[in-house]
């Protein structure tokens, strides 16, 4: 007996549920293609190191959460945690982080070692949205609008956009300087995990979950108090332009993003039909990080999207795949390699066409195509074959027969009006 099971957090997509998975994707990507954002694809290992840089050590994803080995030759490989990171190493790495406006996207699994549950996984997928080399306000609503789009084209329902902005980094670093001083002296009155992070990652104490915590911050410093006139100004424009969008959000001066690399904007998407995973959508600008990876400075803002959390709120009508075309029944040596041609010929038109390879009786094969409520069956047995003729039958909505032809499989004009008055006419309106 084999008593092999996936590992934790991760899951096996079967054929009915990837129906959804493939509409949720297509709607996506047509999104992508009509915003002109071009697709980029980065190895899902790659050096430890990488993350540790790019996202931050003290960052829960990466001091708790990230699958890391030893390969054959002792180096230090990660399972990517997120794809920002590296999508700069590879923008670095090719010579092309400095060719300006350059708007990317990437679709794969992510892999985080977290408390799987309902919208958590430890193997996830995300469709991510980077623009590299935009400095403009305008690119941070454009990001913004983008990502709100791609989830009302999904028809997700109740969402809620929260923004902040997280300044420049001497804004962050004078903030933070004033900040770990007053949690220093206020320890005590911190919960155990935000005690922990005073020295590790102080600024993610923000975001607690904890009451009793969230009320003794009532009294620390503010990030915003230390925001220079221009960081507040970019901000105020930000503010201003979604308004005018009539983009609704609501200003969390608490968010402050689990990842290291974020200045001035921050958001995140929300729906209120999810638990308590709410969170769909994350981004913000990340002006530093490519500089800092050894990059020229480079301007970039982006967010991503988890997908399990999409599938999990969006609709039916998302789950339902396209019906067969044609069934071809045969049974017979010639009719075999008959049903075979014509099959190939009639999926360049674009249809679905099941082929019977059963070689089973008429009536079982006939039920088959039943069953699969295929808008037409073509029959061939060895006496249409060897007269290089097929059978086409056309069922109405109802499911009964409608119309009968014979064709010649060399009549390729019969069979083409035959395909286009009968199976394509919707396509080709
Ligand atoms: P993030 O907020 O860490 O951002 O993740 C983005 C989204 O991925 C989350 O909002 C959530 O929907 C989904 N997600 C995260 N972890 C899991 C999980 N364990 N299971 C299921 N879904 C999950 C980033 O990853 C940044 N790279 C986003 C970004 C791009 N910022 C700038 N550019």
């Amino acid at each position: 007996m084999n008593n092999f099971k996936n590992l934790r957090g991760t899951v096996d997509l079967l054929p009915d549920q990837l129906i959804k998975w493939q509409n949720v994707e297509k709607i996506i990507i047509e999104q992508l293609i009509r915003s002109s954002v071009k697709e980029i694809r980065t190895p899902i290992l790659e050096m430890t190191e990488l993350f540790m840089r790019g996202i931050g050590e003290g960052t829960d994803v990466v001091s708790k959460e990230m699958y890391t080995f030893l390969d054959k030759g002792e180096r230090s490989c990660a399972l990517r945690p997120e794809g920002t990171a590296s999508v700069a190493r590879a923008l670095i790495q090719n010579g092309i982080s400095t060719k300006p406006f350059q708007k990317l996207w990437y679709m794969g699994p992510m892999f985080r070692y977290e408390r799987p549950q309902a919208g958590r996984q430890r193997q996830f997928h995300q469709l991510g949205v980077e623009f590299v080399g935009y400095k403009s306000v305008r690119s941070d609503i454009e990001i913004i609008t983008l990502a709100w789009d791609i989830l009302e084209k999904l028809g997700i329902k109740e969402l809620n956009l929260e923004i902040n902005t997280l300044g420049n980094n001497v804004d962050r670093s004078n903030f933070q300087k004033a900040f770990v001083k007053w949690l220093e002296v206020n320890k005590n009155f911190l919960d155990l995990d935000s005690q922990k992070r005073i020295n590790k990652n102080p600024l993610r104490i923000l975001d607690t979950k904890n009451v009793q915590t969230k009320k003794v911050l009532d009294d620390a410093p503010r990030l915003f108090d230390f925001l220079s006139t221009e960081s507040l100004e970019r901000y105020l424009i930000i503010k201003e332009k979604l308004k005018l969008l009539k983009i609704p959000f609501i200003e969390n001066k608490n968010l402050v993003r689990g990842l290291d690399y974020y200045t001035h904007t921050a958001f995140e998407i929300t729906s209120g039909s999810l638990g308590s995973q709410a969170t769909v959508c994350g981004g913000g600008r990340y002006d530093n990080l490519i500089s800092q990876m050894g990059g020229t400075e480079t301007p970039a803002i982006g967010f991503a999207i988890g997908l399990e959390r999409i599938i999990l709120l969006s609709g039916k009508e998302l789950e339902e795949s396209r019906d067969t075309d044609i069934y071809i029944v045969n049974k017979g040596i010639h009719a075999e390699i008959l049903a075979m041609e014509l099959s190939r010929k009639l999926r360049n038109y674009d249809l679905i066409v099941e082929l019977d390879l059963s070689g089973t009786s008429f009536s079982k094969q006939f039920k088959k195509a039943n069953k699969l409520k295929s808008k037409s069956i073509i029959v061939i047995g060895d006496d249409e074959a060897l007269k290089n003729e097929f059978v086409i039958r056309l069922f109405n909505n109802e499911y009964s027969k409608n119309k009968e032809e014979t064709i010649s499989i060399k009549d390729n004009i019969k069979l083409e009006k035959w395909v286009q008055s009968n199976l394509l006419l919707d396509k080709n309106l």
